[in-house]
């Protein structure tokens, strides 16, 4: 493939939640494994647990990956080299959810490549409790995302994006103008409503709030306020399944004298 047919499995790519019977073999598996663990990593705090059963996969699909910041093997290995890790959760859990997601991200662009499709699902980390015991996992490990992979069953259309003069600053931070957050949503809201994306899937309102969308207008703005301005108010749903699997994010640990960044 050369680097154009590259970019454009990367702006063909859609989310896919319909898959097909076919298994991906043990060889397939592995490459796209193989091909995450290859991603940029600050100190390869990644890990991933790998289901292959449909019955409990969501959408069905023949694999199911759950993405998990992995600090236990790093303590392991400063362990043995005589170190302890004194920077603070707050710190590693973000190199580590990079480290991790970085790779999740490689699986599914080798997959794409592979002719697999897979989608995420961003509940993990408030179910972290009930995957650590599924999975048996040992504290410091905190599963933050899961990966439906497979082949699609169907190729939905690549979703629109804002304008890249929303996304992208040169030089400077641009505040956008009203005109320019008008724009970036009709751009998202349009081709949500073109692609009919949302038929089968409104957000209710909380609080007796009066239903004032059909189908025809409830787009991905509307969503994004449903989503953002209703639910998880609380940082303990967060917090507790951190701590409940080892991390305290909040503590201030003793100050040393040391290095900067660890990355
Ligand atoms: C962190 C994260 C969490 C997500 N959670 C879900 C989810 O729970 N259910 C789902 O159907 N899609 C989920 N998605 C997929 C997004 O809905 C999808 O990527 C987004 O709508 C853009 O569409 P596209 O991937 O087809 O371009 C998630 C994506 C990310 C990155």
């Amino acid at each position: 493939m050369d680097r154009e047919g590259m970019v454009g499995v990367l702006m063909e790519r859609a989310s896919v939640r319909e898959y097909t019977e076919q298994e991906p073999t043990r060889e397939t598996v592995e490459a796209v494994v193989r091909a995450g663990q290859q991603a940029p990593f600050a100190a390869q705090l990644g890990s991933l647990l790998l289901r292959r059963d449909r019955e409990r996969n969501p959408f069905g699909a023949p694999l199911l990956f759950t993405v998990c910041a992995d600090v236990h093997r790093l303590e392991r290995v400063l362990e043995r080299r005589g170190w302890t890790r004194i920077t603070s959760d707050a710190a590693v859990l973000l190199f580590a959810i990079q480290d991790a997601a970085y790779m999740a991200e490689n699986l599914v662009i080798a997959g794409e490549i592979l002719g697999l499709g897979s989608c995420y699902l961003g509940g993990a980390a408030f179910a972290a409790e009930e995957i650590r015991a599924d999975y048996g996992l040992p504290p410091r490990v905190f599963p933050f995302v899961q990966l439906a992979m497979g082949y699609p069953a169907s190729r939905p259309r690549p979703r629109p994006r804002y304008p890249l003069s929303f996304t992208l600053h040169e030089d400077r931070y641009r505040e956008p103008s009203e005109a320019d957050v008008e724009r970036a949503m009709a751009a998202m809201d349009e081709g949500y409503l073109a692609q009919d994306y949302y038929r089968d899937y409104v957000i209710p309102l909380d609080g007796g709030r009066r239903e004032t969308y059909s189908r025809h207008t409830y787009s991905w703005t509307e969503h994004m306020g449903r989503k953002w301005g209703q639910w998880l108010a609380d940082a303990e749903d967060l917090l507790g399944p951190l701590r409940a699997c080892g991390f305290e994010v909040g503590r201030v640990p003793e100050r040393r004298e040391g290095g900067s960044s660890p990355a």
